[in-house]
Order: structure tokens, then sequence, then C-alpha cells
């Protein structure tokens, strides 16, 4: 997808603020994403998917095995970019990648997820295991489907 290079460092500057408070906002591609403020509802259904879905590579604990599958706790990689965390939700990921200073070179299948999945399942990855508290709506996954 087009991202100016121009931007990137405003963008990963704005990423990088993991402050956690509720006001606080980070703009990737014109999508601005609170913090913190996933409803428990959200939150809940984001758990179920991820213990079903998510938690077959990433752990139940979201620690990855450290071999082929990364980290989804406490990853640098996560809190950096939560609109590129959309992308990986839409359309898996191959090749390699850089997560907390050890390179994964494997695959990830595109989840097959409403919005509204996607959306639970993120926020409730964000609100845990000390990352960055993204909060993702449905309207925010319909958005990154759109640009693409
Ligand atoms: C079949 C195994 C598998 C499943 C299921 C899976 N992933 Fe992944 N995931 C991977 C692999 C492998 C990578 C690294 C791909 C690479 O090396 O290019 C990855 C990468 C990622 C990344 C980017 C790197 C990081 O660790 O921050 C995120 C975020 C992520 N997955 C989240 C999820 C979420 C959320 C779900 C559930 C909706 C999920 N994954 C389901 C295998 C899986």
């Amino acid at each position: 997808m087009f991202r100016p290079l121009f931007l990137l460092p405003l963008l990963l500057f704005s990423c990088q603020d993991n402050s956690g408070a509720a006001t606080a906002t980070a703009e990737h591609s014109g999508i601005s994403l609170s913090k913190n403020t996933a409803s428990d509802e959200e939150l809940q259904l984001g758990k179920e998917i991820y213990n079903a879905v998510c938690a077959a590579c990433h752990l139940s604990e979201g620690t990855g095995d450290g071999k082929n599958f990364p980290p989804v706790a406490a990853s640098d990689y996560l809190n950096e970019d939560p609109v590129r965390s959309i992308e990986i939700m839409l359309y898996g990921m191959d090749g390699k990648i850089k997560v907390n200073g050890k390179t994964y070179d494997s695959f990830m299948p595109p989840q097959k997820l409403t919005d509204e999945e996607t959306a639970a399942v993120l926020s409730y990855v964000y609100a845990n295991w000390q990352n960055a508290g993204f909060h993702v709506t449905p309207a925010d996954v319909a958005t990154v489907k759109e640009k693409l």
C-alpha cells in the first residue's frame, strides 16, 4: 500500500506513545485510534476469538514459541503500527520480520473473521500483555479494506 516515506518518522513517533492515556490517539493513513476505550463486551468477544483462533500459534498468553510464531505479547512490531496489524489479519503475512530483536521467517494465513471479530481480537491483544492499548473498531477495519 502507498505510504509516503517522509511521513514514516512521524508515524513511528506517534505510534510509540505508550502513555496509555484514554485520550491518546494515533494517526495512521487517516485512521485515528483511541487508546483503552474498548468496552467489556468487545474485549470479551476478542478474548474468545483469540483463544479459539490465535492461541493455536501465538499461545494463550501471547508469547509465541520464539521460533516459528512471534509473540503478540509486549511485541514492538505489533505496537508500532495498529493499521498494519489490521492488514495482517485481513491479508495474512509472509516473509521475514523482526519482533523484539528476533527474526521470524514464516507464514500466517489471512484470518477469516468479520470486521467486528477482527476489531475485537486486535483490541483484546492491544489491551493485554503490556501492549499499547489501541482500540480498533469495525469501522477502522472497513476503512483499511477500502484502501487496498
Ligand atoms: C497458523 C498459525 C497462526 C495463526 C492461527 C495466527 N497467526 Fe499471527 N502470525 C503467525 C506467524 C507464523 C507470524 C509471522 C509471519 C512471518 O514470519 O512473516 C504471525 C504474525 C503475527 C503478527 C505480527 C508480528 C507480531 O508478533 O507482532 C501479529 C500481530 C499476529 N500474527 C496476530 C495474530 C492474531 C491476532 C491472530 C488471531 C486472529 C493470529 N495472529 C493468528 C501465525 C499465526
